[in-house]
C-alpha cells in the first residue's frame, strides 16, 4: 500500500473548485496503474486538500474509461486519508428533483468493463462494504449541505451504469424495483477501490435530469448546465464541511482491511 503526507483530504469532482484552494499548485504523481490527470495540492481553511478531476482536466475521460485505480492510488500516495466527491446523478426516486442534493448511504453496481480491486491475487480481500460510504463524513455533509440549500435528502441508493450512454426507460423502471433512488455513472468503483485503501469515501450527488422515461428526453447538455449552476452550492458545502471533518478518524473505513484478508 502506498503512503505519504502531501495531504490528507480529496475533493474527487468536476473541474471549476481550483478556486477554493489556497496557495494552489500542481503535481503529478505515477502508480502502477498509470498517471491519474495532475493533481491540484492546496489549503482550505488551513487543511491539506487535494483536488481530482476524475474525468480530466478537458472532461476527455468518459465514466467507462476513467483510471479509477491510478487516481485512488495516487490520492493514497499523498496521504490521503478522507475523499469528498461530487457525481452528477439522474433521479429515479420521484420525490427526488433536479436541483436537489442527496448524500446516498447505499449502491447497486451495474458497471461491468471495470477494474474494480487492487487485489487481483496472490493476495486475496474481500472487504466488507455494509456501510460503502463513510458515517463519519456523510453526517457532516449532511449537516453542512442541510445549512446551505433548500433540498437536500440525506440518504439514497445510487446505481451506477457502465455508461457512456444513457439508461433506457425499461433498465431505469428495472432499477426502480430494485430499489435505487439515484442512477450515476462513476461512484463505482471509486468507492470501493477507496475502501480497499482503508481511506473515507463521501458523495455529494447533485441531481442533474429525471432518469430515462421519466422525462422527455436526456442530453448532456442539461447535466453540464446543472452542474454549473449547482457549482456555487457544492463548492460551498465543500469548503464549510471541510474544516468540520475531525481530525482523527472515529469510524470503521481506517479498519476496512482487519478480517479482510484470506
Ligand atoms: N443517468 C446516468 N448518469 C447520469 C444521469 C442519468 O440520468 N444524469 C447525470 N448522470
Amino acid at each position: 500500500m502506498p503512503r505519504g503526507g502531501e495531504a490528507k483530504i480529496a475533493i474527487i469532482g468536476g473541474t471549476g473548485f481550483e478556486e477554493v484552494l489556497e496557495g494552489a499548485r500542481e503535481i503529478r504523481v505515477g502508480t502502477p496503474y498509470g498517471f491519474p490527470p495532475k493533481l491540484i495540492v492546496g489549503e482550505v481553511s488551513g487543511r491539506e486538500v487535494v483536488l481530482l478531476a476524475r474525468h480530466g482536466p478537458g472532461h476527455e475521460f468518459p465514466p467507462h474509461k476513467v483510471n479509477y485505480r491510478a487516481n485512488i492510488w495516487a490520492l493514497k500516495a499523498l496521504g490521503v486519508e478522507r475523499i469528498l466527491a461530487t457525481n452528477a446523478v439522474g433521479a429515479i426516486n420521484l420525490d427526488i428533483k433536479p436541483g436537489d442534493i442527496v448524500i446516498p448511504h447505499d449502491i447497486i453496481d451495474f458497471t461491468r468493463s471495470r477494474d474494480q480491486t487492487f487485489y487481483e491475487g496472490p493476495e486475496v480481500v474481500h472487504i466488507d462494504v455494509t456501510e460503502p460510504f463513510c458515517p463519519e463524513l456523510r453526517s457532516v455533509l449532511v449537516e453542512v449541505a442541510r445549512s446551505k440549500h433548500p433540498r437536500v435528502h440525506d440518504k439514497g441508493v445510487i446505481a451506477c451504469t457502465e455508461g457512456p450512454r444513457f439508461e433506457t426507460p425499461a433498465e431505469i423502471r428495472a432499477l426502480r424495483v430494485l430499489g435505487a433512488d439515484l442512477v450515476g455513472m462513476t461512484i463505482s468503483p471509486e468507492a470501493f477501490l477507496a475502501r480497499e485503501l482503508e481511506m473515507c469515501y463521501a458523495s455529494i450527488c447533485f441531481v442533474s435530469n429525471m432518469a430515462a422515461g421519466v422525462q422527455d428526453r436526456l442530453t448532456a447538455t442539461e447535466v453540464l448546465e446543472m452542474a454549473s449552476k449547482l457549482r456555487e452550492v457544492v463548492r460551498a458545502i465543500l469548503v464549510e464541511a471541510i474544516p468540520r471533518i475531525p481530525e482523527e478518524r472515529n469510524c470503521p473505513c481506517s479498519r476496512a482491511l482487519e478480517g479482510a484478508r484470506i
